[in-house]
């Protein structure tokens, strides 16, 4: 028996040698090791064996069976160890890996947040209105009245239902006063609409950021301090501002404001930005009467208002020649303003 299961062994490793696969090698486990396998065979035949004997062979047995039971995971690991290097034979892995191309924040929306972030620092908040609008949010409530120019058909945006595109973020100072009680103090950006002629400064939606302050005693003196601390956080301790008496339905008295700084270059000329002004006590007035309560009397509150155009900020800001530029998604553009 000692013979036989020597025997046994060394073919059974002299087999594994040979295998070519994993196909190969399990069959020649099957044939020693597995239930009818030889070597099994040899355990079986034990029985007949004396009490001193058993023992011995049974080692052996068991000698055998290790030997070849590891000669086969070796075999095994040996040829999985072949695959995975063939698999890896031509990759590189030195080779530096390929980048994933990310995204940039558009220029618009920096800026945006950037104003944001200034305004917050003065207590602004954040305010919403919606981009399709009731004539009255747009035009009566801001005290324009049925035959102000700017509620010409050619202007304007009408849907079928009487609603129309907002032309400015004005929108959301009524909004806000409807909702909440002074004192408020609210930042809007967001887009706004007119019927203009496509050009490399006009297009039919821009963006623009409104304002509004409505307390008790408020007066031009805050107005001004918080759009000059606005500029000058934003375009540098140079930054100067300058403030032209105009004619808005909704502020009385009304401004231009006008910007000069280092930054923005332009030869030190003075850029008109946008408006602004006290509100109008007939928009107090309007809100009131949407409210059915006095929380904005104008004998009680007063508040500034103003609005400016963030795309034409953000053009004299990076030096953008064409308005369309913001719109036109070309990521050779977009790509420049990380
Ligand atoms: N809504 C005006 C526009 O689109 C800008 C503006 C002017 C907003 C004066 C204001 C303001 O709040 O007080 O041209």
């Amino acid at each position: 028996m000692d013979q036989q299961l020597e025997e046994l062994r060394a073919s059974a490793l002299a087999e594994l040698e040979q295998a070519a696969d994993e196909l190969e090698i399990e069959s020649v486990r099957v044939k020693y090791l597995g239930r009818s396998g030889s070597i099994s065979a040899v355990s079986e035949s034990m029985k007949g064996l004396s009490k001193e004997e058993k023992p011995r062979i049974g080692k052996l047995l068991n000698e055998a069976r290790t030997a070849v039971a590891e000669a086969v995971a070796s075999r095994k690991a040996g040829l999985e160890a072949k695959r995975d290097a063939a698999s890896l034979a031509g990759i590189d892995v030195t080779l530096p890996g390929r980048p994933i191309p990310a995204g940039t924040i558009h220029p618009i929306t920096q800026l945006q947040d950037r104003a944001i972030q200034i305004f917050r620092r003065m207590g602004f908040a954040l305010a919403d209105g919606p981009d399709i609008e009731t004539e009255w949010h747009c035009f009566d409530a801001l005290n324009t009245p049925a035959d102000h120019p700017a509620r010409n058909e050619q202007d304007t945006f009408y849907l079928p239902d009487g609603c129309l595109l907002r032309t400015h973020t004005s929108t959301v100072q009524i909004r806000a006063m409807e909702s909440m009680p002074p004192p408020v103090r609210i930042i809007a950006p967001g887009a706004a609409y007119r019927r203009d002629e496509v050009d490399a400064t006009h297009l039919a939606q821009f963006n623009q950021m409104e304002g509004l302050y409505v307390d008790e005693r408020v007066t031009v003196a805050d107005l001004k301090g918080a759009v000059e601390f606005f500029f000058r956080e934003l375009f540098g301790p140079d930054a100067r501002c300058r403030f032209r008496p105009h004619f808005f339905p909704f502020t009385e008295p009304s401004f231009e404001m006008d910007i000069r700084a280092t930054a923005l270059g332009a030869g030190g000329k003075w850029l008109e930005l946008g408006g602004c002004g006290m509100v109008d006590p007939a928009v107090f007035q309007a809100v009131s009467r949407s409210r059915g309560d006095d929380a904005y009397d104008p004998e009680k509150v007063s508040g500034f208002a103003f609005g400016f155009g963030l795309d034409r900020l953000a053009m004299i800001l990076s030096g953008v020649p064409d308005i369309r530029l913001f719109g036109e998604n070309d990521i050779r553009f977009l790509r420049q303003y990380r």
